[in-house]
């Protein structure tokens, strides 16, 4: 489905970002991943297979994201294919957040895919599928979640406004819609709820969460890198701006 295209993943390291790599590597892809950890990045590169860059990259800053493209652009040329998969999730709590806490989550899942967007844009061959990564929770209220899901808004937000900016290029921009997804990211939304909780609390927090999603358990990550490659491959080439949601019912139902 990708066969010839070259894809850069960001936080291509871990969960998502690492089964959509995979995925795309067996789809044909040249794959490049990107993630802040020299380890994670050396076992995905390891777990993805052959002829896999992976580049160490903090994308909070720009200079590291300017490096980022020129060294996809002298190893690789141009890119097809760009999904803004890194994130972050905790909750924030109207009463006890922190002004620190805020920036650090909107800096990451706002801010970060903005300027990853405009760093690798002069890369991007005419005619590219850019995904971005939201959540369920861009539609719904959580308690706890304001920041979180202001935060996926926000880039969902992104996927219309650079499809229609980036339109004169035939760059596609679409969003990815996940609903909780079996990865380590959970433990930060389930454990900084009650801080200090043991393993089986997490894991009744997770049977808990299950219980609220119409398919009754929770996603995996290939489920969503399924819809990513989808969304990277001509298969979709009539979609821009659009949301693709992959979430057990969880926000529709
Ligand atoms: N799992 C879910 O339930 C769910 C639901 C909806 C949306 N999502 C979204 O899916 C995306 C991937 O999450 P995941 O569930 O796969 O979590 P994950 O397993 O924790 O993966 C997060 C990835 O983001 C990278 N990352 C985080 N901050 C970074 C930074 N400053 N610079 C570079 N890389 C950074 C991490 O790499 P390093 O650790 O190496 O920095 C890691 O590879 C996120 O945007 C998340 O919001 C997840």
């Amino acid at each position: 489905m990708l066969k010839g295209k070259t894809a850069l993943v960001t936080g291509g390291t871990s969960g998502i970002g690492l089964a959509t790599a995979k995925l795309m590597h067996a789809n044909g892809a040249r794959v490049v991943i990107a993630g802040r950890e020299p380890s994670k990045l050396e076992s995905a590169r390891m777990e993805i297979g052959d002829n896999v860059i992976a580049l160490e990259v903090d994308v909070l800053s720009r200079a590291s994201l300017t490096k980022m493209a020129s060294e996809i652009k002298q190893a690789v040329g141009q890119l097809d294919v760009f999904f803004a998969n890194a994130g972050v999730a905790y909750v924030t709590p109207l009463a006890t957040t922190t002004e620190d806490a805020y920036d650090a989550l909107m800096d990451t899942n706002v801010k970060s895919v903005f300027f990853s967007l405009q760093a690798v844009e002069p890369i991007l061959r005419e005619g590219a599928s850019v995904i971005l990564n939201t959540a369920w929770l861009n539609q719904v209220g959580v308690p706890g979640r304001a920041a979180l899901s202001a935060s996926k808004a926000a880039v969902r937000s992104f996927s219309r406004t650079f499809s229609a900016e980036l339109l004169p290029r035939r760059i596609r921009v679409n969003a990815v819609s996940p609903g909780l997804i079996d990865t380590p990211i959970l433990r930060g939304v389930g454990q900084s709820e009650h801080p200090g909780q043991t393993e089986g609390e997490f894991k009744e927090y997770l049977a808990g969460a299950a219980k609220l999603i119409p398919f009754g358990r929770l996603g995996r990550p290939d489920e969503i890198a399924e819809a990513v490659v989808f969304l990277a491959s001509d298969a979709s080439g009539y979609m821009l701006g659009s949301e693709l949601v992959v979430d057990g019912g969880l926000s529709e139902l």
